[in-house]
């Protein structure tokens, strides 16, 4: 009893001066955001503090786009903070590509919409952005940066978004991407973390910077990641011959070596998985697919395994519901006291230790009537990107991405560690 107060109060007074030191207020770890997901088009939004005077604007989430655009239409943005930059300035010429200049001298970006392949030119401009500072556990308080620097883009360009959305977030890489410039401002650490919840009434969470992750009940998601090389726009020296290609610029891609289906290797082309001399191939992750897409004779093979796993299990497929082409019946295996016997998915990484687990609830879509379908589609025969991980494959999953050391810190369904992606308690903790 004594013996173990002592060791509590020696305890104490060990940590109390870290405490004291780590609590310096102007320094701050990391931003938080909401997101949510829309069920109607199927993307994920985040809500944002801009202008003077404020106004919280909805922007759909793109991991793969290099910048934020904002409709800067006049009748809706109305800021007196706002300010067009000029084409002599550094946040005019530290962008690649070159942006091009207008006539008035002002710095012209070309902004894309990614969900309709739309672009459109706009000032690179800067204005007021505030969000919430983070200690890992909870909001803990507001901070501002005066001259955050997005593109103004026309009206038009947010059709096709999210009900309410007047842009996009672009979490991409890019000098001006949304965590390398708020890392620049806050001094944080150039990482960031997205966690896309799968239900459409409640927010998931993106932070910028580093973690503590905390998600309800105390788990600190940090602890917990696995890591795998992170390859930053492996097309700009892929396809830097042709300047009239699209660069793409702020997309992250990972090394899937090959792919397993109850512990089972898929034969695949193993050369669609590297990316070739002309930028063709490989697997990235993005936020603007719904569903993860394979290019066909990989999508061929990987679900002919899948069903034939399935019926070994005695699940019953059934007619296709669109958009997809393999569907089963879970009737039955709802009467069992097992779960229905849907097989794990591996994306293999850089060596057999590590891989991506898919488990039932990121691979397979419920539909009515005890139907349940395979959340993967076919991407053709000559995509650009052999796998893209859509968004549903990450939904409770938590992704990090460590600009840093370019790694991509994963963990497979949160569910398994007894929370999920809407467990960040967003109650102000000051
Ligand atoms: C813009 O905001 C200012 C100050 O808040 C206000 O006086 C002005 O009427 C607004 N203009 C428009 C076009 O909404
Ligand atoms: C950019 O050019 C304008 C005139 O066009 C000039 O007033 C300004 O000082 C220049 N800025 C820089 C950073 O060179
Ligand atoms: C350029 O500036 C002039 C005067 O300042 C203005 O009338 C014109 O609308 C501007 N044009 C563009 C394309 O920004
Ligand atoms: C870009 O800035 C110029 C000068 O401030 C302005 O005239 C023009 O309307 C702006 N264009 C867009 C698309 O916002
Ligand atoms: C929304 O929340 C309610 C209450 O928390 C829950 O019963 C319902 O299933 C949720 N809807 C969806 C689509 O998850
Ligand atoms: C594998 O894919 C590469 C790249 O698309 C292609 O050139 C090659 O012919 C394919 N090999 C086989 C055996 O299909
Ligand atoms: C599948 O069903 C058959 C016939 O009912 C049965 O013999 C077999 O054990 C079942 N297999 C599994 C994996 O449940
Ligand atoms: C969320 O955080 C607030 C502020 O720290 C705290 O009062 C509350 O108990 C937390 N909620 C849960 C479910 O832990």
């Amino acid at each position: 009893m004594a013996s173990s107060q002592i060791y509590t109060f020696s305890l104490f007074l060990l940590f109390l001066p870290s405490l004291t030191l780590s609590q310096k207020p102007s320094q701050i770890n990391a931003l938080v955001l909401p997101i949510t997901k829309h069920a109607l088009n199927l993307q994920y939004v985040t809500s944002i503090s801009q202008r003077t005077p404020l106004v919280l604007i909805d922007l759909v989430v793109d991991l793969g786009s290099p910048f934020l655009w904002v409709s800067c239409d006049p009748s809706t943005y109305n800021s007196s903070s706002y300010r067009p930059t000029q084409c002599n300035s550094t946040q005019c010429s530290s962008y690649n590509p070159k942006p091009i200049c207008s006539t008035n001298n002002t710095c012209i970006l070309f902004s894309e919409n990614a969900f309709t392949s739309k672009v459109s030119a706009g000032n690179l401009s800067e204005d007021v952005l505030s969000l919430q500072a983070t200690d890992g556990l909870n909001p803990v308080s507001m901070v501002t940066l005066p001259n955050f620097l997005f593109s103004c883009a026309p009206d038009f360009l947010s059709q096709g978004l999210a009900k309410g959305a007047k842009g996009i977030a672009g979490l991409g890489w890019s000098p001006i991407g949304v965590p390398t410039q708020l890392a620049r401002a806050f001094k944080l650490s150039r990482k960031f973390a997205i966690c896309l919840p799968p239900s459409t009434n409640s927010s998931g969470v993106i932070f910028l910077g580093d973690g503590p992750y905390v998600l309800l009940p105390g788990i600190d998601i940090s602890k917990i990641l696995i890591y795998t090389p992170l390859v930053v726009n492996p097309r700009i020296s892929a396809s830097r011959t042709s300047h009239s290609e699209p660069l793409h610029s702020g997309e992250y891609h990972i090394g899937v070596k090959s792919i397993r289906v109850n512990g089972k290797k898929v034969p695949l082309n193993s050369s669609l998985l590297k990316i070739d001399k002309r930028g063709f191939g490989g697997t990235k992750i993005s936020t603007v697919n719904p569903y993860t897409t394979l290019e066909t004779s990989i999508y061929k093979s990987v679900t002919s395994m899948i069903i034939r796993e399935t019926m070994a299990a005695n699940v019953s497929r059934v007619a296709a519901v669109a958009p997809f082409n393999v569907c089963f019946s879970t009737r039955n295996n709802n009467v069992a006291l097992t779960r229905p016997a849907m097989p794990v998915i591996d994306l293999m990484l850089q060596d057999d230790l590590v891989f991506w687990r898919i488990f039932e609830t990121n691979s397979m879509v419920p539909m009515r009537d005890d139907i349940v379908c395979l959340g993967f589609l076919d991407g053709g025969m000559k995509p650009r990107t052999s796998i893209v991980i859509g968004a549903y494959q990450l939904e409770d999953n938590f992704l990090q991405f460590d600009l840093i050391r370019s790694r991509l810190g994963f963990t497979s369904s949160l569910l398994l560690r007894q929370t999920s992606c809407a467990s960040f308690n967003f109650t102000s903790g000051v």
